[in-house]
């Protein structure tokens, strides 16, 4: 495969595909370069028919400390307006129809931050510390975070890790359910994000990607919308060859041979 200058990439188990963010000087800071080479790794995932699931973390001491703060020091107005500074990390949500596993150690601040909440299910090590300081930058989140967070954890929460610029730790954020799971070590937590990936590889992609569509619509839709949503998503599975697969296997005691059509 490629090779990148600020990532590691491999599969390292059958259907999953794996990142890590590698940029240990800057805490993985996520400059403009790396988060071209993030788009580019995830968007090989999503056209590999092979890859079921990915996992995105960083390094044990830091998932990523944030936008990259020397790089935006002398940005102005017109520049971050006029070239949709930021815009380039919406796309890593809207085109990644594969689930996407954040397993964060250490620090996931600002940008950091939201980067792991863009993930579909986000599992923590005991180290790790959440927050969005940009207030103490003399801005605002930038990529979702005053979205993001708010809807997982509320808005009383969200506006005091917001407005105070403290971090959350990994037994709040585990309590309150930002993440998850909450692992014993960096390790646990980054294997614990390749059982679930493996996990769920083993499945239909065809189902797997309609349960991560269905659900991220109740992120968007109020109840009866949704259900609606989530109604014709399920007929239409009935047009899959997956679904007579699955329930036959079921019928007959089987184990389910996957086609992912
Ligand atoms: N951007 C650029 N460089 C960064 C960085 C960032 N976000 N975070 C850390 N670094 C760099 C440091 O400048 C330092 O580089 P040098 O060795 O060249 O000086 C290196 O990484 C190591 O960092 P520290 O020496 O600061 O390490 P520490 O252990 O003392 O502190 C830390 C760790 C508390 C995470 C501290 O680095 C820190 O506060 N970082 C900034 C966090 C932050 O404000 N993030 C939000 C950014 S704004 C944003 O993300 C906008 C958005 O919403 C999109």
């Amino acid at each position: 495969g490629k090779t990148y200058e600020h990532l590691l990439v491999s599969s390292p188990k059958p259907g999953v595909g794996f990142i890590q963010l590698n940029r240990p000087k800057a805490l993985n800071a996520l400059s403009t370069p790396l988060i071209l080479e993030l788009n580019s790794a995830l968007r090989d995932f999503q056209s590999d028919k092979s890859i079921g699931a990915i996992v995105l973390t960083g390094s044990e001491r830091a998932f990523a400390a944030g936008a990259d703060i020397k790089e935006m020091k002398d940005l102005t107005f017109s520049a971050a307006y006029g070239n949709d500074f930021i815009e380039t990390w919406s796309d890593l949500v809207t085109f990644l129809k594969k689930p996407l596993i954040t397993a964060v150690n250490g620090y996931a601040l600002g940008g950091g931050c939201e980067l792991a909440m863009m993930g579909d299910i986000m599992y923590a090590g005991p180290k790790a510390m959440f927050g969005q300081p940009e207030i103490k930058l003399g801005v605002i989140p930038g990529a979702g975070g005053s979205q993001r967070l708010t809807k997982a954890i509320g808005k009383s929460r969200a506006m005091e890790c917001i407005l105070t610029g403290d971090n959350i730790t990994a037994k709040q954020a585990g309590e309150w359910g930002l993440v998850a799971k909450v692992f014993d070590s960096p390790e646990e937590c980054v294997n614990g994000a390749l059982a679930t990936a493996e996990k769920i590889a083993g499945y239909s992609q065809i189902a797997a990607k309609a349960c991560k569509e269905a659900v991220n619509k109740s992120q968007d839709l109020g109840i009866r919308e949704g259900v609606e949503y989530e109604r014709r998503v399920f007929h239409g599975l009935f047009g899959s060859k997956d679904q007579k697969i699955g329930m036959t296997a079921f019928a007959e005691k089987k184990k389910a041979d996957w086609t992912n059509e």
